[in-house]
């Protein structure tokens, strides 16, 4: 088996601003991760048009995703930061692997059968091939680590399938398998009205979810308005299995205070709401309030953000290209 050198790659799609869920789920742990591994973050834009994006906005939507994670500590000398379709690459090898995985793999990946819905024949062929793009974006790097939330297991695992097929296929070991990387106490962040339901960019109402560019005070009112159970906190985790809400806050502010949740439950025993949510508001204001700030300072000059992401991109063509054309001879694609 060949040694693949330590590498992470991420990404977000920038389909809709920045949520606390891509912040703790995703963005803050690169910045944990950052400096031990040589490390790759791409604002995915060819996702994001898997469903229909108004032009404009996919761009200011592609800075907005870049100046978060610039805020956030993702220092672009130090990690690669660009937009995926400044480097074709990505599009190239994703054909290789669509004509590697099959459509029962692709049949099972759950995010799909949700995005869908009911609607599974109307919906772009892109959105059913999307995981096979997320693989290409992967391994074009030769990456060996995936930070990730939880919801996007299932799509590293399926990067681990079309590699070992390729591999299998072509009889070289030529990608790696790449582990998904879910830690921390807020892999999956939930709705603050919806205990049931993962926050996302796109759920109905603003209240249920955290923007990055929220102001400190919608911030605060959000948390504090956040649905929960009469009941306080109990004195040990396992005391709110069945109180997803009161859970999710408790995970909410382990991830904003680098502690675990068990801390947070032991610190907080016995505490009722109207102690628990003006620490959490104030906590996450004294976090989130300083990077939106900064978001909204580097979004003030969107030239120089489209300026480090083109670098950004020239520093991962030049990892990527090899590994393309490595990949084009194994498969036998004359080059000239
Ligand atoms: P996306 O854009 O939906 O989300 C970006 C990252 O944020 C995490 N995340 C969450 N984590 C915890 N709680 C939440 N509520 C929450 N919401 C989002 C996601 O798990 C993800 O880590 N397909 C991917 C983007 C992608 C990618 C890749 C990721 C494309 N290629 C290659 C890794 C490697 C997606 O749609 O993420």
């Amino acid at each position: 088996m060949t040694d693949f050198t330590p590498r992470v790659f991420s990404g977000i799609k920038p389909s809709g601003g920045l949520t606390l869920g891509n912040y703790l789920g995703a963005i803050k742990r690169w910045v944990d991760m950052q400096g031990q591994m040589e490390s790759i973050y791409c604002v995915v834009d060819l996702h994001a048009v898997t469903v229909w994006q108004d032009p404009a906005a996919l761009k200011t939507g592609t800075r907005e995703i870049a100046a978060g994670m610039l805020a956030s500590g993702i220092d672009p000398a130090t990690s690669v930061l660009f937009n995926q379709s400044q480097v074709h690459q990505h599009a190239e090898l994703s054909w290789v692997f669509n004509c590697v995985a099959r459509v029962g793999w692709m049949d099972r990946m759950t995010q799909f059968k949700d995005k869908a819905g009911s609607n599974a024949q109307k919906v772009s062929l892109g959105l059913y091939a999307y995981p096979s793009l997320m693989a290409a974006d992967i391994l074009l790097y030769h990456a060996t680590h995936v930070p990730v939330g939880e919801d996007q297991k299932q799509h590293v695992e399926l990067t681990r399938d079309i590699a070992a097929k390729f591999n299998h296929d072509f009889k070289t070991d030529f990608f790696p398998m790449t582990e998904p990387v879910i830690d921390g106490p807020a892999t999956r962040v939930m709705n603050l009205r919806d205990g049931s339901k993962k926050m996302s960019k796109s759920g109905e109402s603003d209240m249920e979810r955290i923007n990055m560019l929220d102001d400190a005070d919608t911030i605060a009112k959000k948390f504090k308005k956040a649905k929960t159970d009469p009941a306080p906190l109990p004195e040990t985790l396992e005391g709110l299995k069945d109180r997803p809400e009161a859970r999710n806050l408790v995970d909410i502010y382990a991830a904003l205070s680098d502690q675990t949740s068990e801390a947070v439950i032991a610190e907080y025993a016995g505490a009722g709401w109207g102690r628990f949510k003006p620490a959490l508001a104030d906590l996450a204001v004294d976090k989130l309030a300083p990077i939106s700030t900064e978001m909204r300072r580097l979004l003030d000059d969107p030239a120089e953000i489209d300026r480090l992401l083109g670098e950004g991109a020239e520093k991962a063509r030049a990892i990527a290209a090899p590994i393309l054309d490595r990949t084009y001879d194994i498969v036998g694609f004359l080059r000239s």
